[in-house]
């Protein structure tokens, strides 16, 4: 597995990291002895970079990521957890606020620390920033907790271009997680440019769009309830279908690159630059050697052409978020 290195500050990892959400939560129904089996397949064929978030599955997902890694050397592993998002008992996103103050971070690190059963954190972020906690306080409390030994390297998730240089003026920074497909290319304006100035590595979420991109989506899929995609505006009624169009096209360029359609879709992210990192959402094996075998393809000017082509910057029917959503996002701003 190739390595990429996060950043002027960041650990290096493996060029494609997994992402394990879909494991607990918002992708549908998930099978435990499958995910930990996932888990293991990752780490067996180099893949260091896992993961996960405090309200993943309200908790569940640090319990099956520390389950996973009982059996493995801590060191091999890089983990990275967001934090902050508020959960309400019937499993629904509270969608104001953040726990993002300094309390707060010392507080959901005590917990994450003892439900992954590790002393440390690789990567810690706040999931969102939110307008009433300056960036300043959130990366300060962490820094003491880098201080402290229990954090190694501070993150942060779908910030702009203005807050994350008020973050890297407080602490390094080793990366931002972020959403960048074929589908979603806000950050290349000026997110991506104000990274690359400052040395910030990026960690890329939604390579697939949720599934939709990974040539394996059907109109016909039925949709529990929170599941992300039953209210993802790219995933309803004449906006799918116009984006399932789009993914036909790439699914010409793919035959004639000799990969899968999810394939050309990591490796397109993967070909962006060398500071980037996909995330894969990967929730069992199969899935996942798909996914891994993105590594082992290589696009020549020839082929992104015609992927860009297949689908233009700003081909997406619908946003990458709902409107309510987007509204509150620091990256969009
Ligand atoms: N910072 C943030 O705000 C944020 C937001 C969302 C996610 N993330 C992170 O990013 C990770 C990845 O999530 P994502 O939304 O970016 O997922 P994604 O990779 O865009 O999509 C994952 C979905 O694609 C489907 N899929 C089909 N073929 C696949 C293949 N070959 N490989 C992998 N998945 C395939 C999977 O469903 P089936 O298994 O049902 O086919 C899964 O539901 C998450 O686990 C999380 O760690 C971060």
């Amino acid at each position: 597995m190739q390595t990429r290195t996060l950043g002027r500050t960041g650990p290096t990892v493996s060029a494609i990291g997994l992402g394990a959400m879909g494991m607990s939560d918002l992708y549908g129904p998930a099978d435990e002895t499958e995910s930990v089996a996932t888990i293991h397949a990752a780490l067996d064929a180099g893949v260091n970079l896992i993961d996960t978030a405090d309200f993943y599955g309200i908790g569940h997902n640090e319990l099956l990521i520390g389950r996973a890694l009982k059996e493995r050397s801590r060191e091999d592993v890089v983990i990275s957890v967001k934090f902050g998002a508020r959960r309400d008992p019937a499993g629904g996103f509270t969608l104001t606020g953040a726990d993002v103050g300094a309390a707060a971070v010392k507080d959901r690190l005590a917990y994450t620390l003892r439900r992954l059963g590790t002393d440390h954190i690789d990567i810690y972020r706040p999931a969102r920033v939110t307008p009433d906690i300056p960036v300043e306080e959130t990366v300060g409390a962490i820094a003491e907790m880098v201080e402290a030994g229990y954090v190694r390297h501070i993150g942060l998730s779908e910030v702009g271009a203005e807050t994350l240089r008020r973050a890297a003026a407080t602490h390094p920074i080793g990366d931002l997680q972020i959403e960048y497909s074929l589908l979603s290319r806000g950050i290349e304006e000026a997110i991506l440019p104000a990274a690359r100035e400052l040395g910030v590595g990026v960690t890329a979420y939604g390579v697939l769009s949720r599934g939709l991109l990974s040539g394996h989506w059907s109109p016909e899929r039925e949709l529990t309830t929170h599941d992300f995609r039953t209210i993802s505006p790219r995933f309803q009624g004449e906006n799918l279908e116009a984006n399932l169009r789009l993914v036909d096209a790439l699914r010409g360029v793919a035959a004639t690159v000799g990969a899968t359609v999810a394939q050309v879709a990591i490796a397109w992210v993967a070909s962006r630059g060398d500071d980037i990192v996909p995330l894969v959402g990967a929730r069992d094996r199969e899935r996942l050697a798909e996914s891994l075998g993105a590594t082992g393809v290589t696009l020549g000017a020839d082929d992104l052409a015609r992927i860009e082509e297949a689908i233009p910057d700003g081909a997406a029917s619908g946003g990458r978020y709902a409107d309510f959503l987007l509204a509150g996002m620091d990256s969009e701003k």
